[in-house]
């Protein structure tokens, strides 16, 4: 690790000329930076450079069949690695970009099959962070970035939490304070006759319905993949976003969720195990004096904010050294849809009903 910057105001991002001189030299050099987007913290190199994006391969120690994510800075950027830009594609850009939205297109040539993990098709996203934009644009390169942890970790939304995972594996982090919406970007394939969610996001089905009309949803998204039911996004199949600690969601009204998490951490604690709870700011006080650590996440009815700590949170079980933790479901719908979807992963799909 040879640099790590701060952004404190983004408004003062002209003061900071320089380092982004010195990250686009870097990725021009084929070196790895870590920056900050509006989703997640991203692990960037040069998308059109075969060797620069195995380096992000074995920093993060990711399946080499996994394709990365080519991130732009304005969009005639687009028709330089995707083919087919459909009307359709069009109306998303006009609603959404630049903002937490990837489509998959068609690939150009020129996408090497590094960023693309051996497919033909390419996802592309324009983000909304202007620390984002500002390094891509000073790199002078589309940027290959999935988000900068160790491949099956919780996604990074602190430049501290990129720090904890890579330290010493790439040349640069970017420091942008804790990311705005916490989940990565909804993902919808447009090369399909059909557009396609592969992973749901901060950008709703509802609201992509509202300017695309017709939408499948990957089953995955709402079924636990298996052998007969893989998920259409590769990434999707690995196991993810998981905190050593063993996570357990809780299904069931308030009072019925809020007995079962009682239940089950007393038990828990009687097999010697150091146990967490996570709650909602106004639930932490249900669960005073019950001998569990008792986190919080985000504000009751708000999936945005569950959504915004939640990887964090996971993150905190860990440092904490807890053998287990509780959380209640979260409804999925809107924003719930992913904060359900990431949960569900950390918990390994283990879901207990309280009713
Ligand atoms: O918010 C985000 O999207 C963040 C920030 C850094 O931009 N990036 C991110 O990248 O989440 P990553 O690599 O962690 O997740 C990308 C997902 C993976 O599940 C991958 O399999 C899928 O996108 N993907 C990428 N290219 C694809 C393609 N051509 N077809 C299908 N799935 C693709
Ligand atoms: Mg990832």
């Amino acid at each position: 690790m040879k640099t790590r910057y701060s952004f404190v105001d983004e408004t003062r991002l002209r003061e900071f000329d320089e380092v982004f001189l010195k990250a686009g030299e870097i990725i021009r050099k084929g070196g790895l930076v870590a920056f900050p987007t509006e989703t997640v913290y991203g692990l960037g190199a040069n998308a059109l450079d075969k060797a620069a994006v195995k380096k992000i391969y074995v920093a993060k120690g990711r399946p080499s069949d996994n394709p990365l994510i080519v991130h732009i800075s304005s969009l005639p950027e687009l028709y330089g690695v995707a083919e087919d830009v459909s009307p359709l594609a069009l109306k998303l850009i006009d609603a959404f970009l630049p903002g937490p939205l990837t489509m998959i297109f068609k690939k150009k040539p020129i996408v090497p099959r590094e960023t693309s993990g051996g497919l033909d098709t390419v996802a592309v996203r324009f983000p909304e962070n202007v620390v984002a934009r500002r390094f891509i644009r000073a790199c002078g390169v589309p940027v290959a970035a999935p988000s900068a942890n160790t491949s099956g970790r919780p996604s990074p939304t602190s430049a501290g939490h990129v720090l904890k995972d890579l330290n010493g594996k790439i040349d640069m982090i970017i420091d942008g304070g804790s990311s705005r919406l916490g989940l990565e970007s909804t993902i919808v394939d447009l090369s399909r006759e059909t557009p396609t969610l592969l992973r749901p996001g901060s950008i709703t089905v509802d609201m992509l319905k509202n300017v695309i009309g017709e939408l499948k949803i990957d089953e995955t998204i709402l079924k636990k993949p298996s052998q007969d039911l893989r998920p259409l996004a590769p990434g999707m199949k690995y196991k993810h976003y998981s905190p050593l600690c063993d996570i357990t969601i809780i299904k069931g009204d308030t009072n019925a969720a809020e007995s079962k998490i009682k239940e089950l951490t007393a038990e828990a604690l009687n097999q010697g195990k150091k146990c967490g709870i996570i709650a909602s700011d106004s639930d932490m006080g249900l669960f005073e004096g019950c001998g569990a650590a008792v986190l919080e996440l985000g504000s009751k009815g708000q999936p945005e904010t569950a959504a915004a700590g939640l990887f964090a949170v996971l993150r905190r079980c860990d440092d904490l050294g807890l053998d287990c933790a509780f959380i209640r479901a979260f409804p999925e719908e809107g924003v719930g849809l992913a904060v359900m979807n990431r949960l569900k992963k950390a918990a390994g799909y283990k879901i207990i009903d309280a009713e």
